[in-house]
């Protein structure tokens, strides 16, 4: 390897006092490495391929080659979800950030920083972008999954033009450019400087908890949470949310310590699977299911951008959390002048859609990923938007943000309870959301996943589909229910025209039903088929109905026309939401 000066020290020796020291840059041979292609969520592999010889490198290198010139001068985010191999990572990737021209690192202590706090931090300190280290909610530790992503400079995850770039890189780099620096103590609040090169270790919470104070109102919530006839468990699943719980929910609102359930990141999340829904938050579910359980119960995933929100014996689905929210903006501050349009992506259930209606409100209908809200957020038509994945967020920051739900969820609760007395009956989660249905009317919904199914026999589930879609016209009858549309979902971004299509396998029937295929693009084995059900009903006597019981015709029917069993040997999902 050779040595020669960085861009950047090159520069600033020219332009600087010559007591200036520069940082040093060594050149390390590489070789392109296959299948670093970066998914919707960055690069997400086994923890033991990441830490192979020049794996974590060369990808990043190949996004500083993508950035260009760009990124000279520039100041760099960095963190993750504190799972296994983060804090090694977090000094290789500062090494080569510096030997890349970066002016500047702000780290969060410890190398934690949350997703939707990584994109607060950005916004915030308009910092060029950031690399977050984490698998979102896959299991982590040397036997499980490692990854990283890059957002950019409005907080937002990279859009595939340079996703596509990095790509290309990968497949021809020969050079890693490192910053000739020593390890950084990450464990301390600070800044380092190597010469002109600087390492700021900041609060992981802070200005992300600044953005959340110009959004709720924490003086209220925190009144509202002393009440004795309020309780909450927040679970953090080991990862990244629990020092968020802690100074947020604990320090700021005054929740006991007793709210907080799994708050300690563990670089394994103790060996569980940081997603949160009602198969993995099970001891979650068991205590909102149990005796005594509290008002409201909370969990988050391994970096913080998913949530489940569950009331006393009860669930709210995220297609319902994100039309409620909407319906109940009134109580939170960010938005007393009314929200400027909602967003669902097209599997999310028809919920949005009549409080869109009945608010006037622009609406829009994406494809799965929260990339393409970021277009609408950027172009002020959107303040509320949700997935029916666990994602639930505003325009605040660009992600999804498990914790901006559960103050959303607060506030609801908090603004429901204003008159009525402690000790009175407290509106719990189950009676605001029994309220909106009686409103609204429910939509019924439930998603199947099948997941590590054959490539070959996914596939065949969707080309059959696809054959039912083709012979389907209008007035078309499916069991019982009659064909209005059906179609494979293409999405026109309404700001900059471009095209999404092959977004999803639909059947939308007259009655407002829906059935939904598609091929997850997440998944890390296999493929991962997901069948979505939406029924409406506005019977009443039909709203405290288990949604499985009420879907049950309309799942046989969606099983039947895809042949799912008999193409991939299934008998039942993997995995029920
Ligand atoms: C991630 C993305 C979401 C997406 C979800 C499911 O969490 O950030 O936007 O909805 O994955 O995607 P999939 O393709 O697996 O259904
Ligand atoms: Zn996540």
């Amino acid at each position: 390897s050779t040595a020669v000066q960085s861009r950047s020290s090159r520069k600033l020796s020219t332009t600087m006092a010559t007591t200036v020291k520069t940082v040093t840059t060594k050149e390390v041979a590489t070789k392109p490495i296959d299948g670093q292609k970066t998914g919707t969520s960055g690069l997400r592999k086994r923890t033991q391929v990441f830490m192979s010889e020049n794996y974590l490198a060369n990808w990043v290198q190949s996004l500083f080659y993508a950035l260009g010139d760009e990124i000279v001068g520039k100041t760099l985010a960095l963190g993750g979800d504190g799972r296994y191999f983060g804090k090694e990572a977090a000094q290789i990737i500062i090494k080569l950030a510096a030997g890349n021209g970066f002016k500047r690192i702000v780290i969060g202590k410890d190398a934690l920083l949350a997703t939707p706090a990584m994109s607060a931090l950005i916004r915030r300190r308009k910092l060029y972008g950031g690399l977050l280290m984490t698998a979102s909610h896959n299991p982590g530790g040397p036997d499980n999954d490692f990854g990283i992503k890059f957002n950019y400079s409005a907080g937002e995850p990279a859009p595939e033009s340079i996703t596509d770039k990095i790509y290309d890189e990968t497949m021809k780099i020969s050079a890693l450019k490192f910053g000739d620096l020593s390890d950084v103590d990450l464990s301390k609040v600070g800044v380092t400087a190597f010469g002109s090169f600087e390492v700021e270790v900041v609060d992981s919470v802070e200005d992300y908890l600044s953005t959340l104070k110009e959004v709720f109102d924490f003086p209220l919530l925190k009144s509202f949470m002393a009440r004795k006839d309020f309780s909450m468990v927040f679970d953090g699943m080991h990862a990244v949310t629990g020092p968020y719980a802690k100074r947020i929910l604990v320090e700021e609102l005054g929740a006991p310590d007793s709210s907080l359930k799994d708050c300690e990141p563990s670089p394994t999340f103790n060996g569980g699977h940081p997603d949160p829904n009602l198969t993995y938050a099970e001891e979650l579910v068991k205590i909102m299911w149990g005796d005594k359980a509290p008002t409201m119960g909370a969990a988050s995933d391994g970096d913080g951008d998913r949530n489940m929100i569950l009331g006393d014996h009860f669930f709210i689905t995220p297609s319902d959390s994100v039309a409620m929210i909407a319906a109940n903006a009134e109580a939170i501050p960010y938005y007393k002048s009314g929200l400027k349009g909602v967003a669902r992506s097209m599997p999310t259930s028809g919920a949005l859609d009549r409080v869109a209606s009945a608010l006037k409100l622009p609406f829009f209908e994406t494809p799965t990923g929260w990339k393409f809200f970021g277009n609408l957020m950027d172009a002020g038509k959107c303040s509320v938007c949700g997935e029916e994945s666990f994602g639930t967020g505003g325009d605040h920051i660009r992600e999804k943000d498990g914790i901006f739900a559960v103050l959303a969820w607060l506030s609801i609760l908090a603004y429901k309870n204003k008159s009525v007395p402690e000790g009175g009956k407290l509106v719990g989660i189950k009676d605001v959301a029994m309220e909106h249905w009686n409103k609204y009317g429910r939509n019924f919904f439930s998603r199947y996943d099948y997941e590590e199914v054959d490539s070959a026999a996914a596939a065949s589930v969707m080309d059959q589909v696809r054959n039912i879609i083709a012979s389907s016209p209008k007035g078309t009858k499916l069991g019982s229910f009659t064909v209005d549309a059906a179609d494979d979902f293409k999405y026109v971004d309404p700001i900059d025209g471009s095209v999404a299509a092959g977004q999803g396998l639909r059947f939308v029937f007259a009655d407002g039903s829906r059935i939904i295929f598609r091929l997850s693009g997440t998944g890390s084995a296999g493929a991962t088929i997901r069948m979505y059900i939406e029924q409406y009903s506005n019977d009443p006597t039909q709203y405290e109905k288990d949604a499985q019981e009420a879907l049950a015709p309309i799942i046989k029917v969606a099983l039947e026309l895809s042949q799912l069993e008999k193409f991939t040997g299934r008998e039942r999902p993997t995995v029920i939401t």
